[in-house]
C-alpha cells in the first residue's frame, strides 16, 4: 500500500544516489560532461579512459558498421567466440560470461540478483562509488571502510575487512587495481580474502576493470571458486569506453541467477563486440606499447609533483591507468585546481567523486593518453599550484 499523500507526479526518490554538486557555472552534471566532450582540443584525464589504440578495433567496428551487421539483434547472450576469448584471456576454465553494457551493468545485476536487505557490503573510501551506490539498492547496509592512510597501503586489508564484517556481511568488494589511487591486491591479500569468504559464506565481487594496466595481477576466482564475480570491462585497456562493453564472469549456478536478472534481453551492442573481439584476438600485439606509454606518463608525473611543496602521489607507481595527487599541504581545494585546469584545456577530477572522507584532499589523474599532453599537463600543473596555492 502507499501513502496516502503519494504524489504521482512527483514520486520520492526510490532510491539514493551519491549526490555530487555540478561544477560552477553548471546546474547539472551532464551539462558539463557534454562541455567537456564537445571541446575536441581538452585533454582527456578525467575519466580513466585510454587513447592510445591504433586502428585495429577501429577497423574491426567500421567493418561491422558497413556491412551492416547491427541491423540484426545480436545472439541475446552475445557471441560465443567473444565469450571464449574472455575466458581464455583469463586463464579460466569451466566458468561462465555474461556480457553487459559495460561493467557498471553486470555490478548492477550482481548486486541486483545476490543481495537481500537484511544483507551489508563492504567497500573501500576512497573507491568507486557507483557500485556502493547500487549495493544501497538492494543490501541494507554499505559499510564503507577508510583505506587513505600508508599503514593500510591505501587499500583493503583483510585485517580491515575483519573488523568491519559481522555475520551479515554477504559482499566483499575487491576493486583491483583500485580507481582511483592504482594500489593493487597480492597474491597472499587475495587467498586470505578468499580464505574468509569461504569460512564465512560471502561472495567476492573482483572488479579487474584495470587489470592489464599492472605489473602484475591475480584472479581470486581461481582461490575462492564459485563465489567470486569477476567484473570485466572493454572501457579501459581496449580503449572502447563509449562503446559500453563489459560483463561478469563467474561460475556457471553464479551467471544463471544473473542471468534471471538481465535488462537487456536482446543482446548488447554488436558493433561493440566486433571490436571486442578484434582487440582480445590481437591484444599480444599492442598491450605492451600501451602499457609502455602509460607506465612512461606516470613516471613524468611523478618527476614534477616531486618538486611541488606540500603535495605527494599517495601510490606510486600506481598499478592502474590513473593515480592520486594528494594537494592537501598546499591548501589548495582539489575542486578549485580541477577547475583552473579546465581553463588550460585539462579535464581532471576531484576527489569527491570517488571519496567521501578524502575527496577534499586530492585530485585523480589518469594518464594513458599521448605523451605530449602529459608534458603539457606537466607544464601547467605547477603554474596552477602557484596561483592557487594558501599553504
Ligand atoms: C572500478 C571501475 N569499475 C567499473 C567501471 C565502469 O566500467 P564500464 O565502462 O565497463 O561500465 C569503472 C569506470 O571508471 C571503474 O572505475
Amino acid at each position: 500500500m502507499r501513502d496516502s499523500d503519494y504524489d504521482i507526479k512527483h514520486p520520492r526518490k526510490k532510491f539514493q544516489k551519491t549526490e555530487r554538486v555540478p561544477p560552477k557555472g553548471y546546474h547539472c552534471s551532464n551539462d558539463f560532461f557534454e562541455d567537456m566532450f564537445m571541446d575536441k582540443d581538452m585533454i582527456w584525464m578525467g575519466q580513466n579512459t585510454n587513447h592510445l589504440h591504433g586502428d585495429i578495433i577501429a577497423d574491426a567496428m567500421a567493418s561491422c558498421v558497413k556491412k551492416k551487421e547491427y541491423c540484426k539483434y545480436p545472439p541475446p547472450e552475445g557471441f560465443s567466440e567473444l565469450k571464449q576469448l574472455i575466458l581464455d584471456d583469463l586463464g579460466f576454465k569451466d566458468l561462465d560470461v555474461l556480457l553487459n553494457a559495460g561493467a557498471t551493468e553486470s555490478l548492477y545485476l550482481c548486486m541486483q540478483a545476490l543481495l537481500e536487505k537484511e544483507d551489508n557490503v563492504i567497500l573501500s573510501d576512497p573507491g568507486y562509488f557507483i557500485i556502493g551506490d547500487f549495493a544501497n539498492r538492494f543490501a541494507g547496509e554499505v559499510r564503507y571502510v577508510s583505506i587513505y592512510n600508508e599503514k593500510y597501503n591505501y587499500k583493503l586489508t583483510p585485517e580491515l575487512v575483519r573488523q568491519n564484517m559481522d555475520e551479515n556481511t554477504r559482499m566483499i568488494i575487491l576493486i583491483d587495481p583500485l580507481n582511483p589511487l592504482g594500489s593493487c591486491y597480492t597474491e597472499d591479500e587475495l587467498k586470505e580474502f578468499a580464505q574468509m569468504a569461504i569460512e564465512n559464506n560471502m561472495y567476492l565481487l573482483h572488479d579487474i576493470t584495470y587489470r592489464d594496466f599492472s605489473r602484475k595481477h591475480f584472479l581470486v576466482e581461481n582461490y575462492a571458486p564459485g563465489q567470486t564475480l569477476t567484473i570485466y570491462s572493454f572501457s579501459k585497456i581496449f580503449g572502447m569506453a563509449g562503446l559500453r562493453m563489459g560483463g561478469v564472469v563467474a561460475s556457471k549456478p553464479l551467471v544463471d541467477v544473473l542471468k534471471n536478472a538481465v535488462v537487456n534481453d536482446l543482446g548488447v551492442n554488436i558493433v561493440a563486440q566486433y571490436g571486442a573481439m578484434a582487440g582480445l584476438k590481437t591484444k599480444s600485439e599492442w598491450i605492451d606499447d600501451i602499457k609502455e606509454t602509460t607506465f612512461h606518463n606516470q613516471k613524468l608525473i611523478k618527476e614534477m609533483i616531486d618538486k611541488i611543496d606540500g603535495a605527494f602521489l599517495p601510490v606510486y607507481p600506481s598499478d592502474a591507468n590513473m593515480m592520486v595527487i594528494d594537494l592537501y599541504g598546499t591548501g589548495i581545494n582539489p575542486k578549485d585546481m580541477s577547475n583552473y585546469l579546465i581553463k588550460k584545456e585539462i579535464f581532471t577530477r576531484e576527489g569527491e567523486y570517488t571519496s567521501e572522507l578524502f575527496g577534499d584532499r586530492y585530485l585523480r589523474v589518469s594518464f594513458s593518453i599521448p605523451t605530449k599532453d602529459v608534458e603539457k599537463f606537466c607544464e601547467e600543473f605547477p603554474k596552477a599550484v602557484e596561483a592557487l596555492r594558501t599553504n
